[in-house]
């Protein structure tokens, strides 16, 4: 029999196949990665390719389309329901008719990657644990007599190479009528034919008749203040839908210390804060199923990132411990368990993945930022801050990780702020402070124009946020208004009507509208603590690195996307570091949980970045105060700002 030289491209691998071998089966035994759901039957069209006509001097051969087979029946009654772009052909019935070099476009791989769209990060690699399989299965027969469980795994072992699979008690239950039933049309194959979905290569969690070529997955980041889900196409790594809502346990605290303190005082109330949080998720889950027109039983993975008090009362466990030293987990490893036992309605085999959890202030959100950023992976000494009650602090790269949490307080998310509020429209969340005449220009949420500029008519402005108020500050300071030491300068009074006394004190009116906004002495004095706090945890572990200074620094949540990289460095909120290297992260917790619900090999990767991470105490350690006490100045006593000033 003739012998053909086939090529393959992205991956350059090549090799001789006789006459008549299809595309799909030359790909196979060269370890080239094309996918298939059907098994190579023509159905699930995930196994396209296209010839790369011309000549390949590098291969030294000469590739034409009329080198695979011409198209058959099976391809054709595919292409009538679902047409085939120019050239494509399906890989599992076009068989090889001359020497050919072949390309996979990337959404026929396997392992295809999906570029995230945040700067610098890595792209995602599409490796789901859960798989769909689709196997044609043998009628019973009474001179046999094996049970319909028997043939499915006989099927399943013959086409898939799958053995010693454990089978969801639902599925089993549900085995004969799928077995029995046709499909869906256009693409059912009559009966006897089923998808089944495997989870981790070693259990059937779900089972439907004929073909099937949906399979869902849902990443969530459960906030103190905001819950927030993103639904993705499993096969492709797309998000699909978004949604987020208000966390319902606000009702029982703002802040994660109140909720805590509302446990102790109501003891067995727990149970309730978690059923309010598993509520928030189930009705996010049928959101983003309804916005993304998917059928919720086809949800088959979920994952999960949170804070420790939010993870531990997700889960049902009394958070009380967390309350107080030594802040001991309940548990701090990686958790697997079905997502109905979370409550959820999605498929009742679908599975949920908790994240690690690192220490008793650095939860599974932090191994969800871990797993965003990669500083395990870097040489660069990364500093990731992640703000919000508490500040979550990352140092290190490749040879070594150090975490911390740092008590900043609620004055970052403009708590204890006078005029402060939620991050939310019509609050202020930038500013700037002319240094001549000392009058403010601000922007708020919901507008995208500066209250000097004709867009900004009819602005409502109600209050500031935790990155606005940063601003103010900041530029309090570089226009001469704040000294280093904190003092609004009442001298000033004389150049601005903006500056009012109050007793003893001065305050600077940021907003003279209605309602009218002021920066109080006070507001000066909770920021300087908060990031007295936020800064003596970083110089704490930069300390316990061994380092003076660390090459980039990256600002996550919600707080870090809208905080302006040279402002941080005015105030002293973060150490010194070139400002072109203070970075957003963007919502990195909420990116890990994606990236670990579409890579299954990120879950080890986190699994064992958590566990060799160096727990920094920051209660414990007598560094903290000096360094916090030094970091009250602004920017601080510690290394002014040439750079910045200069
Ligand atoms: Fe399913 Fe080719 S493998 S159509």
């Amino acid at each position: 029999m003739t012998e053909r030289l086939v090529v393959f491209t992205p991956s350059g691998r090549r090799g001789s196949f006789a006459d008549g071998t299809t595309v799909l089966e030359a790909a196979r035994r060269l370890g080239v990665d094309i996918d298939s759901v059907c098994g190579g039957r023509g159905i699930c069209g995930r196994c396209q390719v296209e010839v790369s006509e011309g000549e390949h001097a590098k291969h030294g051969i000469t590739s034409d389309a009329t080198h695979l087979s011409p198209v058959g029946e099976v391809e054709r009654s595919y292409a009538r329901e679902r047409p085939l772009a120019g050239g494509r052909r399906l890989g599992c019935t076009a068989r090889i008719a001359g020497d050919v070099v072949i390309d996979v476009p990337p959404e026929s791989q396997v392992y295809r990657q999906v570029v995230r769209k945040e700067a610098d990060a890595h792209p995602i690699e599409i490796d789901p644990v859960v798989r769909l399989y689709y196997v044609e299965v043998a009628e019973p027969d009474l001179a046999v007599g094996t049970s319909d469980l028997t043939r499915l795994r006989e099927a399943l072992e013959r086409e898939w190479g799958l053995t010693r699979l454990a089978f969801d008690p639902h599925v089993v239950r549900a085995l004969q009528r799928a077995l029995r039933a046709r499909g869906p049309e256009p693409r059912s194959s009559g009966a006897w034919s089923v998808t089944v979905a495997v989870h981790d290569g070693g259990a059937v969690t779900a089972i439907w008749p004929g073909f099937h070529d949906a399979a869902f997955g849902i990443a969530f980041d459960i906030g103190s203040t905001t819950v927030a889900g993103h639904l993705c196409d499993l096969r492709t790594g797309d998000v699909l839908s978004s949604a987020g809502e208000m966390n319902p346990q606000i009702r029982f605290g703002e802040d994660l210390m109140s909720r805590v303190s509302y446990v102790m005082m109501n003891p067995g109330s727990e149970k309730e804060l978690t059923k309010v949080v598993r509520g928030c998720l189930a009705k996010l889950t049928a959101e983003l199923a309804r916005d993304a027109a998917v059928d919720r039983d086809d949800v088959l993975e979920i994952t999960l990132v949170g804070n420790p008090i939010m993870h531990h009362l997700l889960l049902g466990i009394d958070p009380t411990e967390l309350g107080g030293a030594p802040f001991a987990l309940a548990v701090d490893e990686a958790l697997r368990m079905r997502a109905t036992d979370l409550g959820l309605p999605v498929n009742a085999g679908a599975r949920a993945y908790v994240l690690p959890c690192i220490a008793g202030h650095v939860g599974a959100d932090t191994a969800g930022v871990i797993l965003s950023e990669g500083p395990h992976l870097a040489d660069e000494v990364t500093l990731i801050v992640d703000v919000g009650t508490n500040a979550e602090i990352v140092l290190g790269n490749r040879r070594r990780l150090l975490a911390a949490s740092s008590p900043t307080g609620p004055a970052f998310e403009g708590a204890q702020i006078s005029c402060g509020q939620r991050a939310a429209p019509g609050a202020i969340e930038r500013v700037r402070i002319d240094p001549d005449t000392l009058e403010p220009r601000v922007r708020v949420i919901g507008c995208d124009a500066w209250s000097d500029e004709p867009g900004f008519a009819g602005a409502r402005v109600t209050g500031v946020c935790g990155s606005g108020i940063i601003e103010a500050i900041a530029e309090l300071h570089l226009a001469g208004i704040l000294t280093t030491d904190g003092t609004i300068d009442g001298r000033l009074a004389e150049r601005t009507p903006r500056l009012v006394a109050n007793e003893r004190t001065f305050s600077y009116v940021l907003w003279a509208g209605e309602p009218e906004l002021t920066i109080t002495q006070n507001d000066v004095r909770q920021i300087q603590l908060a990031k007295g706090a936020l800064y003596a945890g970083c110089r704490l572990l930069m300390d316990r690195y061994g380092i003076e200074q660390v090459d980039r620094i990256r600002l996550a949540g919600a707080f870090g996307a809208h905080i302006d990289p040279v402002r941080a460095l005015v105030l002293g909120l973060v150490p010194d570091c070139d400002p072109a290297h203070v970075t957003s992260a963007g919502n990195a917790a909420g990116t890990g949980a994606r990236i670990a619900l579409l890579d299954r090999k990120a879950r080890a990767e986190i699994e064992d970045a958590v566990r060799r991470v160096e727990k920094v105490e920051t209660a414990v350690e007598p560094r903290f105060q000096e360094h916090f006490v030094g970091a009250m100045a602004i920017p601080h006593d510690s290394d002014p700002y040439e750079r910045l000033s200069s």
